[in-house]
């Protein structure tokens, strides 16, 4: 195993692999990204973000391409974020989200085991687990220790994920850390969760480029924070001399009704009712109750702490959609 700091993400095409690359290259490590299928489009977009990031191909359902990528890397830490994140489509999708978002947890740890060999605690272990997994939540705010009740396929993948690291970590000595983190969002967040969807309709809507857009649940809350701040939260986790869980978040909820409020009069529209438009196709077969997290363990042993507002995150997706609106508006 070598000295240098090498780290090996899965999901590196995904929002938080962009992130997190981008801060362990610029902490001076060597950064490998696994990125999946013969010609993924989002190749030629993780080149142009981080030029210096050496991708290899494997896959989370393929164990051998998994230990074989770990071979190449000789990495001193793994961040596995890789998985089917759309809780929306885990249901229509369910046994496949199991076998990716769950069985793929053990399918890493297990190729790191065999990687790391008789020195397991010398490769350092992220999972991504999620605030999903409190689902029909037990108490208010979530804590590391509060009762896990899943209410999705996905959050029921990521429960199956969360105590596989555990239990790594108990039977083997890993140093094998969860993330329960909270959502989310940035100007990368994938167009199909419910922030991005509004903050690109938004601007193109501003443009004239779009008159309608189609929501489920506007009632819905959750605590969303920004993206760059949590993968930072990942990092520190690595960093500790003993692995732990933790949960990482705002503290504050916030409504997707609020965020089409702040969304909209950013561009100078108050009144929004005649654009949004609910689908009830777009209702979820179960919700999560309340999410809020009480990320105190966080903030004082990882002196960890969120940095950006919500009103600022929402002006900040809407600004990034705006410029990109503007762009297809030129025809450029
Ligand atoms: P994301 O944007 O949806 O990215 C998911 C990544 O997983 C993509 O790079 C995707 O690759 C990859 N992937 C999918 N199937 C794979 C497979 N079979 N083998 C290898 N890679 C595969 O998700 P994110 O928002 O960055 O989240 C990162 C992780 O944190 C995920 O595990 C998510 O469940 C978890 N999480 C996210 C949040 C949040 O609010 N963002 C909160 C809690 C937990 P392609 O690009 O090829 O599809
Ligand atoms: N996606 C989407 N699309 N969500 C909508 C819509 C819509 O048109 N209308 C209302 N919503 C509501 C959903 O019902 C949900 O209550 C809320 O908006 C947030 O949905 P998403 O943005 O899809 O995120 P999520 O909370 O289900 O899942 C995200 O956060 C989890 C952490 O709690 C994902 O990033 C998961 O991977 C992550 O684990």
């Amino acid at each position: 195993m070598q000295n240098a700091k090498r780290a090996f993400i899965t999901g590196i095409t995904g929002q938080d692999g962009m992130y997190l690359s981008r801060l362990l290259l610029s902490k001076g490590y060597e950064v490998y990204g696994l990125v999946r299928g013969q010609n993924n489009p989002k190749i030629p977009v993780l080149q142009a973000w981080a030029p210096e990031v050496k991708i290899l191909t494997g896959d989370l359902l393929d164990q051998s391409s998994l230990l074989r990528a770990l071979k190449v890397a000789q990495p001193t830490e793994v961040y596995n974020l890789g998985a089917i994140s759309f809780v929306a489509y885990s249901w229509e999708n369910a046994q496949l989200t199991s076998q990716v978002t769950g069985l793929g947890v053990l399918n890493m740890l297990e190729a790191v085991r065999l990687y790391a060999g008789d020195d397991v605690s010398a490769v350092r272990f992220y999972q991504a687990s999620s605030s999903e997994m409190f689902g029909r939540v037990q108490e208010v705010p979530q804590r590391e220790t509060t009762l896990l009740w899943p209410r999705s396929p996905y959050g029921v993948a990521k429960v199956f994920g969360h105590y596989m690291t555990i239990n790594y970590r108990e039977s083997y000595g890993m140093h094998a850390s969860s993330g329960v983190l909270f959502n989310h969002e940035s100007p990368l967040r994938g167009p199909e969760f419910v922030t991005r969807k509004i903050s690109t309709a938004v601007a193109r809507i501003s443009l004239g480029l779009q008159d309608r857009l189609d929501l489920g649940n506007i009632d819905a809350q959750r605590d969303w924070g920004f993206a760059g701040d949590y993968v930072e939260a990942m990092w520190r986790m690595l960093q500790q001399d003993e692995a732990d869980d933790y949960v990482i978040s705002t503290g504050e909820t916030q409504s997707v009704r609020k965020y089409l409020d702040i969304a909209f009069a950013h561009v100078g529209i108050d009144d929004w009712s005649g654009y949004v438009h609910q689908d009830p196709a777009l209702l979820r077969p179960a919700e999560v109750d309340l999410l809020i997290g009480d990320s105190a363990k966080a903030r004082t042993r990882l002196e960890w702490a969120p940095s950006v507002a919500f009103e600022d995150l929402v002006t900040m997706m809407v600004d990034a959609d705006l410029a990109i609106a503007a762009k297809e508006k030129s025809g450029a």
